[in-house]
């Protein structure tokens, strides 16, 4: 069990009284994570592995550690771990990994779902224009769920890749991840997952869930912006050639016969190209311990218990319309919703004059809100470890209050 009261104290930014419901976009800091950064620039800063003076050698030992805690947290090693500056970059790397290194050609195909976040999608659909490859998308189904029985059918012997969302940042939905990699491999494609709201919040192992390639962002677990991960399988990681090179991602650069040759360095350097987030890996690796000290089971099973409470409150009121899945059972910590016709953001700005911090709009997921019936976009309530259940009631009251007495307004 976790204790979301006692956690709140190590958050100061709830001192202020925020009702804070907007997770899935961006989470807040522990003192913890602010003082480990604060600490480390103040008295250790130096660049990472481009010096033999004592303070960065020991800045490239604590770079290092870093790497290693994630990889701890995510049942890794720690060479598969590559800093990023967030998902988006990191879904990018692992687009441009895959073209660089020729593994996707003319007439292959590149399968993803009408669900995926856009930093899941454009990524993919400019590789695959850049490749000449067919870029397919596995529809959904009336919930907004990708229709994986259908998975069969749309995989064949050209599929390179399958990339896909680990957890919906809509709704909440979250996807039977070793089952779809299992069936991919038997075409022979690549796995590539987006964890943007996966590793903050369920317990991952990617090697046993047997996917290749998975991205998350540290500033929605806890940690900074500015750093995210690629985590890629070893194999994969030491035998592919980066996209991107620069400082700090080979070992020898030489001309040989007038053309320059290049040693790459070993991953995940070789991925790092140029001077990389440092105090924000500091900052990473004060955020994954600060969770493996909670567990992150007792994440998932907090998160799941309010999610239940959040939508039975909200599925009371009739005239709030919950996008996805309606059983509690299909989702983790995210309910989108609208309020009887209003447009989003003018909700949005109803609720905050009531102390409730929620996202609106679009949530960088438009196809499936269209798919939803929902262009004009939603109100979305994501929960994390410092929410209890007086935020639900809070929210709830605040929505009931401004349907009440904005009913009529505010409609699109
Ligand atoms: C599912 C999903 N993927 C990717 C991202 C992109 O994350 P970032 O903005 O940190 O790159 C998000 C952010 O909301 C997300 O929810």
């Amino acid at each position: 069990m976790l204790d979301c009261r006692r956690i709140r104290e190590d958050f100061p930014e709830l001192e202020t009284g925020v009702v804070f419901l907007d997770n899935a976009a961006s989470t807040l800091k522990p003192r913890s994570v602010v003082e480990a950064m604060a600490d480390f620039s103040i008295k250790r800063y130096a660049n990472v592995h481009r010096g033999v003076y004592k303070i960065s050698l020991e800045a490239s030992k604590a770079y290092e550690d870093a790497h290693e805690a994630v990889a701890k947290f995510i049942g890794g090693r720690w060479s598969e771990v590559i800093f990023t500056r967030n998902s988006t970059e990191a879904l990018q790397l692992a687009a441009l990994t895959v073209y660089a290194n020729k593994m996707l050609g003319r007439g292959d195909e590149v399968l993803i779902t009408m669900a995926e976040h856009h930093s899941n999608m454009l990524p993919w659909l400019r590789v695959a224009e850049m490749a000449g490859a067919r870029l397919k998308v596995l529809p959904l189904d009336g919930e907004g769920i990708p229709r994986w029985d259908l998975l069969d059918e749309y995989l064949t012997r050209r599929t390179r890749v399958v990339a896909f969302g680990h957890i919906s940042n809509v709704t909440g939905y979250k996807s039977p991840v070793r089952e779809i990699a299992r069936r991919a491999k038997e075409v022979g494609a690549i796995v590539v997952l987006d964890s943007a709201q996966g590793v903050p919040h369920t317990p991952v192992n990617f090697r046993s869930m047997g996917v290749d390639m998975a991205a998350f962002s540290g500033h929605k677990m806890l940690g900074p912006t500015g750093i995210g991960v690629l985590w890629m399988r070893e194999d994969l990681a030491e035998t592919l050639n980066p996209p991107l090179g620069g400082g700090g991602t080979v070992e020898r650069v030489e001309m040989v016969d007038g053309s320059i040759k290049i040693s790459w360095e070993r991953p995940p350097w070789k991925f790092e190209a140029g001077t990389p987030p440092i105090i924000e890996a500091i900052g990473l690796m004060e955020a994954v311990n600060y969770l493996s000290r909670i567990g992150m089971d007792n994440v998932e099973e907090h998160e799941r218990r309010l999610t239940k409470v959040l939508l039975e409150k909200l599925g009371e009121l009739d005239y709030v319309e919950i996008l996805g899945p309606r059983s509690h059972e299909r989702r983790q910590g995210i309910v989108a919703f609208n309020i009887g016709g209003m447009k989003p953001d003018w909700a949005g700005l109803a609720l905050s004059r009531r102390g409730i911090a929620v996202r609106t709009g679009l949530h960088c997921a438009h196809i499936l809100h269209d798919h939803l019936g929902s262009p004009q976009g939603s109100v979305r309530a994501s929960l994390y470890i410092y929410n209890c259940i007086d935020d639900i009631e809070k929210l709830v009251d605040a929505v009931e209050h401004v349907y009440k007495r904005h009913g009529g307004e505010g409609k699109h």
